[in-house]
């Protein structure tokens, strides 16, 4: 990257010029006045003893000898300012279009599992579950774009309360099935659907609040359950069955994909493995009948409550099969790090599971646990988004709403083909929910609003797409006038270098990206590279541009710029469309 090229040469100038320190640089927070900036000659001046403007100073004068640099200077109080030549940044851009990962800088190689997804068997998939599948999928595709291999897994949540009020909930308004009662394998099941049980966790779940027997007699079925009563069982996997399908088409739908689809019930084999080193450790004790662990620290700020592995019931809850499923995901996949994609409001209960796997052994000292929280979606008004008559939004409900704005837009614009339009009305209204989620960064909550979402001005992905047709349209015509959209790049105006210069220090988006585990700087980069394109568009003649060199030039620049901000969308999860 060029940046670290940058940061090898002022190294290796501040040596000569007898610092023994080692520099950074980063893109200049003053374009008016160099590209690139080097901030470390504050601190050599503090270990040599000298002012800062004077090894500054010095540092700069050995590299203007360097014929890649146009200007290097040393400012006060002791900045080093840095502006490469022309030919040095159409040389970088150069290097990029003949790189096959297109500028995408690949770190070192470590094994990552990524735990996102978290849907619910039998409980419709909300709006809550799209933050944890966009963000958990961009992630995954950024990290495995720069070298890692990431090993997906969607964590369904099938083994607890919810699968017991839907037993229940069934047993009453079906107990003609022997699955309630003595069931014998072979024995015909209920029939379910999606739809069903769509319904019938609700009304459950709102019985079981006030109808104390009938909370009983759902807790009772989950024990049963999880004790793997045969009738219980059989039911349990044709809820998994339909519940599942539905689950896949969902996630088709937006795009999202896993590599397993274990569950916490996967766990269950290993809990009785997790009890015993929890006991032979002597870290869980009884109380109030349950068995749990201590977490608490004395530096803690708020109180940290024990973590509970098993109710007075006898069954196991969601630290248990989170603590369960780390001693599996060691022996599966021995990760260097665990990534958790899940809501901010769960960040109590990952400290308590980490502390508790680590105080266990669970997992090597090494093993990097992180909870990657995220924020909440709000309505516009400011609200957690809801649906029109209040209720909890269903996630196909806000994807068909995005998607038919798409599609009206389309038709009032009527200048997409009648048959492409279905198809790029489902990818703008995907690029429009899924930028306007990622351009965020993840820990913050915002607003879900699907108007300047699909406004084709701003940092929206319905602009992106825009931009990426723009070029496309552009090299489709040179190719058909038999234009070469390849060679070499040359700098003839103000807005190709910055064009350029964006394009060859793209690079530090994905490293911010990746070290923050956030996609949002690769949002925020394609933006930019979009309105660079723009301004450049606007200001040069490209196709009809008389230079032949220039010509060629501005193309290879407009293949280039299609490159980079393709490979920025594919690591967000967004498709582009041919015309818009
Ligand atoms: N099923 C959970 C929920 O809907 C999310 C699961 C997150 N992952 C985990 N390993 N606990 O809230």
């Amino acid at each position: 990257m060029i940046t670290d090229i940058l940061a090898e040469k002022v190294t290796a100038a501040f040596k000569a010029a007898g610092y023994d320190i080692t520099a950074n640089v980063t893109l200049s927070d003053r374009p008016d006045l160099c590209q690139f900036q080097c901030n470390n000659a504050f601190a050599a001046a503090k270990a040599y003893r000298k002012a800062p403007f004077i090894v500054a100073e010095e540092t700069a004068k050995v590299l203007s000898a360097d014929p890649m640099f146009k200007s290097v200077e040393g400012v006060k109080p002791g900045f080093v300012n840095i502006t490469l030549t022309d030919e040095a940044i159409a040389a970088f851009a150069d290097e990029i279009a003949s790189d096959e990962n297109a500028g995408v800088p690949v770190e070192k190689s470590e094994v990552i599992v990524m735990d996102y997804g978290g849907p619910n068997v039998a409980k419709p998939l909300h709006i809550g579950h799209l933050r944890s599948a966009i963000i958990g999928q961009s992630l995954k595709l950024i990290a495995r774009r720069m070298g890692k291999t990431v090993h997906s897994d969607i964590h369904l949540g099938d083994w607890g309360l919810q699968i017991g009020l839907v037993i229940a909930e069934l047993s009453e308004r079906m107990p003609q099935y022997s699955c309630f009662g003595d069931y014998h394998e072979g024995d015909a099941l209920p029939e379910l659907t999606a739809d069903m049980l769509n319904e019938v966790y609700p009304t459950a779940s709102g019985r079981s609040k006030t109808d104390e027997a009938f909370a009983a007699k759902a807790h009772a079925a989950t024990v049963a359950l999880q004790e793997r009563r045969p009738g219980y069982i059989a039911l349990w996997n044709e809820i998994m069955r339909v519940s599942c399908g539905d689950l896949r088409a969902n996630y088709d739908a937006l795009g999202v994909d896993f590599d397993y689809w274990y569950g916490e019930s996967d766990a269950d084999a290993y809990i009785p493995e997790l009890m015993d080193i929890l006991d032979r450790k002597g870290l869980s004790y009884e109380s109030d009948g349950a068995i749990v662990v201590d977490v608490a620290e004395e530096s803690d700020k708020a109180p940290i409550p024990p973590v509970i592995v098993r109710k007075s019931d006898g069954s196991s809850i969601y630290a248990t099969t989170d603590l369960a499923t780390l001693i599996q995901r060691q022996r599966d996949f021995a990760p260097d790090k665990v990534w958790y994609v899940v809501d901010n409001r769960q960040e109590q209960h990952f400290t308590q599971v980490f502390r508790c796997a680590r105080k266990a052994g669970i997992v090597p000292d090494g093993t990097g646990l992180e909870f990657l929280g995220f924020g909440t979606m709000n309505g516009t008004d400011g609200k957690p988004y809801k649906t029109r008559e209040g209720g909890v939004m269903r996630l196909s409900d806000l994807i068909s709403q995005v998607v038919t704005a798409a599609r009206e837009r389309m038709d009032e614009q009527g200048r997409t083909a009648e048959a492409e339009r279905d198809e790029n009305a489902r990818r703008i209204g995907m690029a429009a929910i899924k930028f306007g989620d990622l351009i965020n960064h993840r820990s913050k909550d915002y607003i879900f609003d699907i108007d300047k979402f699909l406004s084709a001005e701003g940092k929206t992905g319905v602009y992106i797409l825009y931009t990426v047709s723009r070029i496309n349209s552009i090299l489709r015509r040179a190719s058909e006038s038999g234009a070469p959209t390849e060679g070499k790049m040359t700098v003839s105006s103000d807005s190709e270098r910055d064009l350029m210069l964006a394009l060859i220090t793209s690079g530090q988006s994905w490293k911010m990206a990746l070290s923050e585990r956030a996609p949002s700087y690769i949002c925020e980069d394609v933006y930019q590279l979009a309105a660079a394109f723009s301004r450049f568009y606007h200001d040069v003649r490209i196709l009809d541009e008389e230079d032949e060199a220039k010509r060629t030039s501005r193309l290879a620049l407009c293949s280039l710029t299609r490159n980079v901000i393709t490979a920025h969308l594919d690591a967000l999860g967004i498709k582009t469309v041919e015309t818009m």
